[in-house]
């Protein structure tokens, strides 16, 4: 299955309950007193298709959305439910290879793990760097029991966390919410597969 074919299927489902959390989160704050140009500002690392983005862009946010591959900059920019798009940036490249903007919200769905982990680790460490005090990243580790960290190729580069390390990553941060789901299901790509994910918000402190 191509990426767009994979865009095609999963983009239009509802936003992440991770996200949905950390901007309920945002919601339920008092308004920052002096608002800032930084005080709605959000990224989003591996947009795919966009459906963390729109979401983003219609409770208020401004979005710089990243990824990799060009048909979900695309698929993305298409969409005829992409709304605001002057708060719209997209950027085609490797989350690991480029600066991290000042944010007050770090979205990353099902998307940090795809990449081996030095660069998972060194990434990690810039989204702290990144974040505002009082800032949230809201998105998924993989877990180790996953049924892609005991495969061969193509799964090979991806990182895995055992709970203690995540919570370790986590060290920084007020975790909000820390859901280890396991489950077998199909992936949008039709593989059967043993799921171990970690659903997160957390706050910098
Ligand atoms: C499984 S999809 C998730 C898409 C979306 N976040 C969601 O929750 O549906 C992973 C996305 O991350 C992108 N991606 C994977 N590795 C990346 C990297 N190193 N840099 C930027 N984007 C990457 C892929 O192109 C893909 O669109």
């Amino acid at each position: 299955m191509s990426w767009l074919e994979y865009h095609s299927k999963t983009a239009h489902r509802a936003p992440r309950r991770t996200l949905c959390r950390a901007l309920d989160l945002f919601e339920a704050e008092p308004a920052p007193s002096a608002a800032s140009t930084t005080h709605s500002s959000a990224l989003e690392l591996g947009c795919g298709g966009g459906r963390d983005t729109v979401e983003m862009l219609r409770r208020g946010w401004s979005v710089l959305a990243i990824d990799s591959e060009p048909t979900a900059i695309d698929y993305l920019l298409r969409r005829s439910d992409l709304t605001h798009r002057e708060r719209l940036t997209t950027e085609c490249a490797r989350f690991e290879a480029i600066p991290l903007p000042t944010s007050r919200l770090i979205c990353s769905s099902f998307a940090l793990p795809l990449c081996p982990p030095p660069s998972f680790f060194q990434l990690w460490s810039r989204i702290g760097d990144a974040l505002l005090p009082g800032g949230r990243f809201a998105g998924h580790f993989f877990g180790e029991r996953d049924s892609w960290n005991h495969g061969h190729a193509p799964h090979q580069g991806l990182t895995f966390v055992s709970a203690d390390q995540a919570h370790d990553l986590l060290a920084p941060y007020q975790i909000e919410m820390f859901e280890e789901e396991e489950s077998d299901s199909t992936t949008p790509r039709g593989e059967s597969k043993h799921w171990h994910v970690m659903h997160i918000v957390a706050q910098k402190r």
